[in-house]
This record gives C-alpha cells, structure tokens and sequence, in this order.
C-alpha cells in the first residue's frame, strides 16, 4: 500500500524538544527568553542584515513593516497579483491601498516594467514577492524605488536562504519578511521575522510589535501599537529548525532535481523555471501545462489524490477575488489557471518522486489525448 504523499510536512529531526521543553521548563514561554533573541541574532546574521525582529507570522510582519515605514490612508503600494493574499492584505490593513501589478511568465515574480507604470504620486512602496521560493529582480526594483523615493518591502516568505546575485533574500530591500509557518522552509508553527538594516527601522517596528510602549516609562504608550510577538516556545523550535536550515535547502534543491528526471516535460509541460541570476529554495515544486484549463487541471488533481498524491493549485490572482479593485493582469490570470504545485517537502524520498513522476505523466499524456 503506498504512503499518502501530501503537498508539505514539517521535519522536525534536530533539537526541537529538546529545546521546546527547555523553553518550557524555563518558565519563559511568552515573549521574552533566551531562545528569542538567539534566533533573531542567528537569522539577521544568516540573511545578512544587522536586525532581524521576531513576529507572530509573516502577515503581521509585512504589516508591522508597512505601518512602521508610516504608510497609511492615501497611499499606495504596489504588490504582484500572483502572491498569497496577506501581501496585499498588509496593505490595507494600514489604510493604504494595494496596487496590483502583473507577473513575469518566467520566475512569476512582478513585472518591473508593470511597477513602473503602476507608479503615481502617491506610491509610497514596493513588495516584490519572492514567489514559490525563486526571488524577484531586485535590482531594477530597487533602482526604480530610488529613482521614485519608494521603500522596498521583501516579502521573503516562501525562500528562506534563496540568493538573488549571490546575496540572500531579506537583506535586498529596506526591510525583509519571512514566515514560519507549518509548510514554509523552517516554522515555529505560526511565526515570522523581520529582517532590515536600518536601525530607525528596526527600533520602531520592534516598538510597534510591542504595543509601542515606551522604552522609559511602563504602560506608556505614545501612539497605537500592536502586539505581534513571538513566543519564546516558538523561538525555541525556530532555532532548532534553524541549525538544520542548510540540510533542508540542500535537500529542497535535490527534490528538484528528482522532479526534472521524473517528470517528461515539453513544449507545453514545464517545472520551475529559474533566471541567471537566482538560486531558488524551490519551497514548491511547480509544474504548468499550456493545455490545462480549470476543468482540466482539476480532473488531473483529482486523478493525483486518488494515487494518494496531494497537489495544489497555484495561487489564485489577487485581482480575481473582488476583494481588491484591481485591473485583471492577463499573465497572473493565465498562470494562475494552468499552475499546480506537487509534494514538496524534506521527507520526501527519491521513491517518492519516481512514484508521483510516473503517475503525472500517465495523466499528463491523457490530457494530451
Ligand atoms: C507570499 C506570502 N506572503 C505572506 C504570507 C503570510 O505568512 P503567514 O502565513 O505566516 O501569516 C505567506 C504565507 O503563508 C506567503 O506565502
């Protein structure tokens, strides 16, 4: 009988009890104790930045990052339709409004020359969203942020570790975000950081995260904080899942590799593509067929779980969900309706692999007939 294969499964093969019961016997389980400040200086080191801030998940960190730049009412922010709906979400919990731009068909990460004219007078930042894992073009986003005074917000959930010119995602914009959620690189359950190397930056998100009590006289409180915090509980199991953070990249990569000998890919069957200038951590694996329509596509999900074989669908294009007034962006719309992301997590075996490959092929060929 073959083993249930779901999209993602945590790995939890270090010290995390051991250091979880220690963080418990300790009697620090809220949000102060050693584990706390040992992942954050762990983190900021590992992504290259001076601070990393630890959150209660990344959307209150890309929220935390968005209020703590001063970014409210009447402005603007542009983030990629092709992202998991927190980015914008994030946006307009300050009050300000998402602007949602199209996505490249290569790496699925936002379009530059669509950010540029996106751009009004009240732009006040961009959120390029490292997608599935692969980063965005930094560099022409950061230049049009310069050109424009726009601050850069990383939203680096989905690729802890990946590299953008051989530097790590988390230290390319003014301030980067990342989750620990069950299914990301490494979790803390529900958790995120934020990385940055402003010290303004830093001391005032950190104020913010903390009900922005004055640092000088308790239960003051000179302006509307949160409380977005992370426990030392989860600090404790995010530092163990740190220590392993290399392993479990490396195995990521491997998985990949197994996918492109398993899979027969074509003119119109693709797995991730990745540009020059990225090394993804590949957090998903994505597979596309130009064939596929949302019928279609379902049909070859529903035949892959009756294989015992999670999948998913891409994410849905922000712009689609009437949630947002948008204009629709026809690359986010197209890839968003042929994307399905396969098993991808540390526990998976090469056998696993071969498994999925052949039955995705097998109805991959169907679709073709
Ligand atoms: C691109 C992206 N942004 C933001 C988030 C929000 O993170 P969290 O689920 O930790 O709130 C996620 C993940 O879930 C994500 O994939």
């Amino acid at each position: 009988m073959n083993s249930y294969l779901p999209v993602s499964r945590p790995s939890f093969s270090g010290k995390e009890e051991e250091y979880v019961l220690e963080a418990l016997r300790s009697g620090w389980v809220s949000s102060r104790g050693p584990y706390i400040d040992a992942l954050e200086q762990a983190f900021a080191k590992y992504c290259g930045t001076r601070f990393a801030i630890a959150v209660s998940n990344g959307t209150t960190g890309l929220h935390l990052a968005i209020a703590a730049f001063d970014i409210g009412p009447g402005d603007e922010v542009i983030v990629p339709d092709l992202t998991f709906i927190a980015t914008a979400n994030a946006v307009a919990y300050t009050g300000a409004t998402p602007v949602i731009v199209d996505i490249e068909p290569n790496t699925l990460t936002m379009d530059v020359a669509a950010v540029r004219r996106a751009i009004t007078p009240r732009t006040k930042a961009i959120v390029p969203v490292h997608i599935y894992g692969h980063p965005a073009d930094m560099d022409p986003i950061r230049a049009t942020a310069k050109e424009y005074g726009l601050w850069v917000v990383e939203d680096a959930a989905e690729a802890h570790g990946a590299t953008y010119k051989g530097c790590r995602v988390g230290g390319l914009g003014d301030c980067g975000v990342f989750s620990f959620y069950g299914n990301k690189i490494i979790t803390t359950g529900e958790g995120g950081m934020l990385t940055t190397n402003d010290s303004g930056f830093n001391q005032r998100a950190r104020s913010l995260r903390d009900q922005a009590m004055d640092l000088k006289r308790r239960y003051w409180h000179g302006e509307r904080g949160f409380n977005y915090r992370m426990t030392n509980i989860q600090a404790a199991l995010g530092l163990a899942q740190f220590e392993q953070i290399e392993q479990f990249i490396a195995r990521r990569r491997e998985i990949m590799g197994w996918y492109t000998e398993n899979i027969a890919t074509s003119n119109s069957v693709r797995l991730n593509r990745k540009a020059d200038w990225a090394e993804s951590v590949h957090w998903m694996v994505c597979l596309e067929d130009d064939r596929f329509n949302t019928a279609s596509r379902e049909r070859f999900m529903l035949a892959l779980e009756a294989e015992g074989i999670e999948s998913r669908p891409y994410f849905y294009p922000v712009s689609a969900m009437g949630v947002y007034d948008s204009e629709k962006n026809p690359v986010a719309a197209r890839k968003s309706m042929i994307g399905v992301n396969l098993p991808t997590y540390v526990g998976l075996t090469q056998q696993d692999v071969a498994r999925i490959g052949k039955v995705v092929n097998a109805q991959l060929f169907a679709v073709a007939t």
